[in-house]
């Protein structure tokens, strides 16, 4: 560990608000007094908001960053958060990155995590507005061992795993919105981005991208009539909570998709699925309207269309609205 990283680990250990005096770090380090304020001078210039009080000893004011150092300990994953970890202040996309990681060998858990995105990226080619500090811009690479066929099935894992996982440090209780849309207030507060990878025997990687808005920032015009964060209605839980408990949540979902199959994860996510029972538009590659009834085992949403006949809808290259509006 660098010798900065030392005194991070110790300030990041401390029980919250407790101070820890510069003489404990001295001895658990095994170096001066001195050389403790020499590194917390060094920590504070790179950015690091460190409390000194005299004669007391120093504390973390560690806010909303979501810096590894803050969450790893926190982790309660087998894989999911343990590969290769990324974090950068800024990227183009995490996808993207994640993906030139996952040709690079990258194991199954990698992530990418950054503060803000240059070029971030939605579903159907938009864009995905990604400001500095303001969401969870985060990509997970999956190796998992399933057919192709059931890769979309990822997408709804993911939707069920950042539902529970923002339940899980919050009061805030989200909807889904088939297949890839968390729901807050009536608009969308999450988008999930998955992209596959296939080689000659099956899947070669998943990157699960997931845009989670958290801060209270403004939104292009364009999208302020169907955007939302978490700080709409109450304060928002820290970044780095909600990210260790999307990871744990994320595992379980994929384990379960793993062990019980995919209609098992189907009948597991039409319950929390608000599209169902609604009036629908679908539009894109397939153009239709009709009643969403139900999740077909492939994932895809089932659609009574006017005429009675049912459609297997797949997300491909399709987006689904109510007919009344974007829920
Ligand atoms: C959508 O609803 O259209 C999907 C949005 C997905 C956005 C996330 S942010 C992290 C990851 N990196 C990207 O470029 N996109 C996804």
């Amino acid at each position: 560990m660098e010798p900065l990283d030392e005194v991070l680990s110790l300030l990041v250990a401390a029980p919250e608000e407790t101070l820890i005096s510069g003489e404990a770090m001295a001895r658990h380090l095994g170096i001066s007094r001195m050389a403790v304020s020499g590194r917390i001078s060094r920590l504070q210039q790179a950015g690091w908001h460190i409390q000194a009080v005299p004669r007391r000893g120093y504390r973390l004011l560690a806010g909303d960053r979501i810096d590894p150092i803050l969450w790893q300990d926190a982790l309660r994953t087998m894989a999911l958060g343990r590969g290769d970890v990324s974090f950068s202040m800024a990227v183009a996309s995490t996808n993207t990155q994640m993906k030139a990681l996952a040709v690079a060998g990258a194991p199954h858990g990698s992530i990418c995590l950054a503060e803000a995105q240059t070029a971030g990226r939605g579903r159907l080619g938009r864009p995905w507005y990604s400001p500095a500090g303001e969401g969870l811009w985060l990509s997970v690479l999956l190796r998992p061992n399933l057919p192709a066929a059931q890769a979309p099935l990822l997408t709804l894992c993911a939707a069920l795993a950042m539902a529970d996982g923002v339940g899980d440090v919050s009061a805030f209780r989200l909807s889904i919105k088939w297949p890839n849309d968390l729901v807050h207030h009536g608009k969308k507060v999450c988008g999930i981005l998955t992209e596959v990878a296939m080689d000659p025997d099956g899947i070669d990687y998943v990157v699960v991208g997931t845009g989670l808005n958290v801060g209270k920032h403004a939104y292009p015009p364009e999208l302020a009539h169907q955007a939302t964060s978490l700080a709409d209605g109450g304060t928002p839980p820290l970044r780095r909570q909600v990210l260790a408990a999307y990871l744990a949540r994320m595992e379980q979902w994929v384990d379960f998709l793993c062990r019980e199959g995919p209609q098992a994860l189907a009948d597991a996510f039409a319950p929390r699925c608000i599209t169902l029972g609604q009036p629908v538009q679908v539009s894109g590659s397939v153009t239709l309207t009709g009643v969403a009834e139900g999740i077909g085992a492939d994932g895809s949403l089932l659609v009574r269309a006017q005429d009675g006949e049912l459609h297997a809808v797949l997300s491909g290259d399709v987006s689904v609205r109510g007919v009344m509006g974007y829920v």
